[in-house]
């Protein structure tokens, strides 16, 4: 198993799109924080905040994200897309993230609307795009991947999905710095992309009950993929096509009566 530093992160990403320069911390409380703070200091784009523990991680929807010592992935990349093209961060890093674990783990991995990596039904991975805006254009926008990689968040946890890590998926350890390098590397290529139709196909492609009855809020109706501003297509059975927008919305398979 490699150790995680800013020397082997920075080994590792030598040819990586994004990824420089590296702050590591051992411990943090959110690498999301720390990266805004250190974008509005003027860090670069493609600057990556990485964690071994955090103290105060946070998710989606004001919930929050356990990241123990030694056993997970908390990082954060900070970015300055262009104002039209903000939506679409977030849809990058579930989709690099499905893809790293597919290539190092082995296993196929889904994306659960709005942008949760799911691995045998299970959530093993979370994305947070957080963006500061200045005078309607975008100052930066910090993508956040939390991934359970050698442990899951403790037993008495509630979530509201339910959750594994990818070793128990996998039957063998994984090693954090190899998915964390094949996470950023795709991400960059996926980040020169970002405007490309090649994007919603990808994402929408891995979808998690595609093509399947579901429901969201109070629509029901067949799950189609997403749109490139990430929404939800959601086909009624009237044959009318809806979106769902990402608010704290819970997305479940409905079978019919
Ligand atoms: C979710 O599924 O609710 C999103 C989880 C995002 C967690 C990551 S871990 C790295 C970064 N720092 C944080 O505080 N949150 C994100």
């Amino acid at each position: 198993m490699s150790d995680l530093s800013a020397r082997t992160i920075e080994a590792a990403l030598r040819h990586s799109r994004l990824g420089r320069p590296v702050y590591f911390f051992p411990v943090v409380g959110s690498t999301n924080d720390e990266a805004l703070r250190l974008a509005e200091a003027g860090a670069p784009e493609g600057a990556l905040v990485v964690a071994d523990a955090q103290s105060a991680g946070r998710g989606r929807a004001g919930r929050g994200w356990h990241t123990p010592p030694g056993t997970a992935l908390a990082f954060s990349v900070i970015l300055r897309p262009g104002v039209g093209h903000l939506s679409r961060v977030a849809l990058l890093g579930g989709l690099a993230a499905a893809e790293a674990i597919e290539a190092v783990a082995g296993l196929r991995a889904t994306l659960k609307w709005p942008n949760d990596v799911w691995v045998n039904g299970r959530k093993v991975a979370g994305v947070l795009a957080e963006s500061s805006l200045q005078e309607a254009t975008v100052a930066h926008v910090v993508l956040g991947v939390g991934v359970n990689v050698n442990a899951g968040p403790p037993p008495d946890s509630t979530y509201e999905y339910p959750v594994t890590h990818l070793s128990a998926e996998a039957g063998r350890p994984l090693d954090r710095l190899a998915l964390l390098a094949s996470i950023v590397r795709r991400l960059g290529e996926w980040y020169a992309e970002i405007g490309s139709e090649r994007v919603r196909q990808a994402w929408s492609a891995r979808l998690q009950w595609r093509g399947e009855r579901v429901a969201v809020g109070s629509l029901v109706g067949m799950a189609e993929g997403v749109d490139d501003d990430g929404a939800l297509r959601i086909r009624l059975d009237s044959g009318e096509v809806r979106r769902a927008v990402a608010g704290d919305v819970h997305l479940r398979p409905v079978s019919r009566e």
